[in-house]
């Protein structure tokens, strides 16, 4: 039986700037990593640029940026972020291989506070079937690849290294507290205890890691992180435990996305601290007002929709359907809430602009909401905005979000949608033409259906040369009223694997056909980077 106090250890983390002694709990975010290995949840380089920013305005710590070896697109998008976003340290993961570590550190040197992350198995299955070494290999590739980062890293003020134990949660204590011990003294400052299937429960996890700690007193001087996966449903309450065992780091992913059932959701691990910092005495640097943006762009981006009844973030969590609820939240709001929706950036007050407004409000506006455009940008934003403004009488924040956050996408993509017409009725069979812009060239597509929907599709499959079988159809409403825009998110396969794709347009018809081709521009970015 292990000890579960954490009286054995030193408070490994500082405490934030200006705080007041509680532990600083280092925000580690994997959506562009684990979180885009979620099937069909794919993001071209703008896409992945555009979150990543986010996640800086959001004030996570460390973005992990991708995996640059695994492909040419991985690469270029992790060196461009490392470039471009400034605030948060960039990380890209690395496999405990020299190829895969050098490229990774090409990959992130450019940035502000780059990190090399990298892993190898250290659990009996894992060892004998996935990496096929043996335990004495590991101590040594361990010591040869973690001490290898750590000089590449030596050539940059800010470079760190971090390395995880994949399937640490499977792994034989005494042997996993070896590598983490072999793996300090060769240059990691941050070591992640990945529970990678899932299989973890809280006490007991919280126990796992204080063992940890005992086994391997350098921990102490380090960060210690853990990366939590969801297949059992306790990704967050796993992490959190970890914390109370002492961990300063957690990897989390926006709206918990990630391989098979996801990671920890950030948003959870974030408002328990955030809600419980008085027990856990530790804190985090997010700006939890700008949760819910973030979690609606990455919904999008990604066309993962996000369930109603999802903590923090899903449409019912803020909503209070019993009258009794009601009461006494009229009387005091403190009474079923626990958090206010405008901690986490939903707020009532989203009336920005109607169709009176010029191009200096818009501009500000967008700034406001984190949109830095330039002026040829602002143009087609514009026009956007007044052609949106004729139709609806009031555009919210989450109208502008969902405008431009689709202009900035249709920059880099292969299809676009130029025109379609569809016909329909009770009596005829469906039939829909379209036309395409093709890597530059027009080209027109028809078909006819069973369906209305599916004539669009299959038209555009006709125009593109390309063929998708729909596996999710979603629509809803962005705004309350008959006049909101209307979103639809789906998923379409091709080749045997998903690809998603969301869009909002005034009709539906519209933003499903929209939708399909950022699915197919989604599945051509996919084949070009493979
Ligand atoms: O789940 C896992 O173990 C990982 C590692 C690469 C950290 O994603
Ligand atoms: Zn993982």
């Amino acid at each position: 039986m292990t000890d579960p106090t954490i009286t054995h250890r030193r408070a490994p983390a500082k405490s934030p700037p200006g705080g007041d002694g509680a532990r600083y709990v280092k925000i580690f975010d994997t959506t562009l990593r684990d979180g885009e290995q979620a099937p069909g949840a794919s993001m071209n380089q703008t896409e992945k640029l555009e979150i990543a920013q986010q996640l800086a305005r959001l004030g996570v710590d460390i973005i992990e940026a991708g995996f640059p070896i695994a492909s040419k697109g991985d690469f270029e998008s992790v060196a461009l972020i490392a470039r471009v976003v400034k605030g948060s340290r960039i990380a890209g993961l690395a496999r405990a291989i020299e190829q895969d570590v050098r490229v990774c550190w090409d990959a992130v040197r450019g940035a502000e506070a780059p990190r090399i992350h990298t892993f190898i198995s250290t659990s009996p299955i894992h060892m004998k079937y996935q990496i096929k070494k043996t335990p004495d290999q590991v101590r040594a590739i361990t010591r040869e690849m973690v001490g290898l980062a750590a000089r590449l890293a030596a050539q940059h003020p800010a470079a760190d290294v971090e390395f995880s134990a994949m399937d640490a949660s499977r792994s034989e204590p005494e042997f996993l507290a070896e590598i983490l011990g072999i793996a300090i003294e060769c240059g990691a400052t941050t070591i992640n205890v990945p529970d990678t299937v899932g299989y973890a429960l809280p006490l007991e996890w919280r126990d796992f890691i204080c063992e940890q700690y005992r086994l391997c007193p350098a921990l102490s001087d380090v960060t210690v992180s853990v990366h939590c996966h969801n297949d059992l449903g306790l990704a967050s309450a796993n992490s959190l435990a970890a914390v109370s065992a002492g961990a300063s780091q957690i990897e989390c992913a926006v709206n918990g996305i990630g391989e098979r059932a996801g990671n920890a959701s950030l948003e959870e691990v974030v408002m328990a601290l955030a809600t419980r910092g008085a027990y856990f005495g530790a804190t985090t640097g997010i700006v939890t007002e700008e949760i819910a943006r973030s979690s609606r762009m990455v919904s999008n981006l990604t066309g993962y929709v996000v369930q109603p009844n999802k903590a923090i973030v899903g449409r019912n969590a803020f909503a209070h359907e019993s009258g009794i609820h009601q009461a006494g939240l009229l009387a005091e709001s403190s009474t079923f809430e626990i958090m206010k929706p405008a901690d986490v950036g939903f707020t009532d007050s989203d009336l920005v602009l109607g169709k009176h407004s010029g191009r200096h409000a818009l501009r500000t506006r967008l700034e406001e909401l984190g949109y830095r455009l330039t002026d040829v940008e602002l143009d087609e934003a514009f026009h956007r905005f007044k052609d949106l403004a004729d139709k609806k009488k009031d555009v919210t924040a989450l109208d502008l979000e969902a405008l431009v956050g689709e202009e900035i996408r249709e920059r880099q993509d292969s299809f676009t949608l130029l025109a379609y017409v569809s016909q329909a009725g009770s009596a005829i069979t469906p039939t829909a033409q379209v036309e395409v812009e093709v890597r530059g060239r027009r080209r027109r597509g028809k078909s006819f259906s069973d369906g209305t929907v599916e004539a669009v599709f299959k038209a555009i499959d006709h125009a593109v040369g390309m063929k998708g079988s729909l596996a999710d159809y979603q629509v809803r409403s962005v705004t309350a009223g008959k006049d909101a825009l209307a979103e639809v998110k789906l998923a379409v396969e091709i080749d045997g694997r998903p690809y998603r794709g969301q869009a909002v347009s005034f009709d539906v018809m519209e933003s499903s056909a929209k939708a399909y081709v950022r699915a197919l521009n989604n599945a051509a970015a996919a084949k070009g980077n493979d």
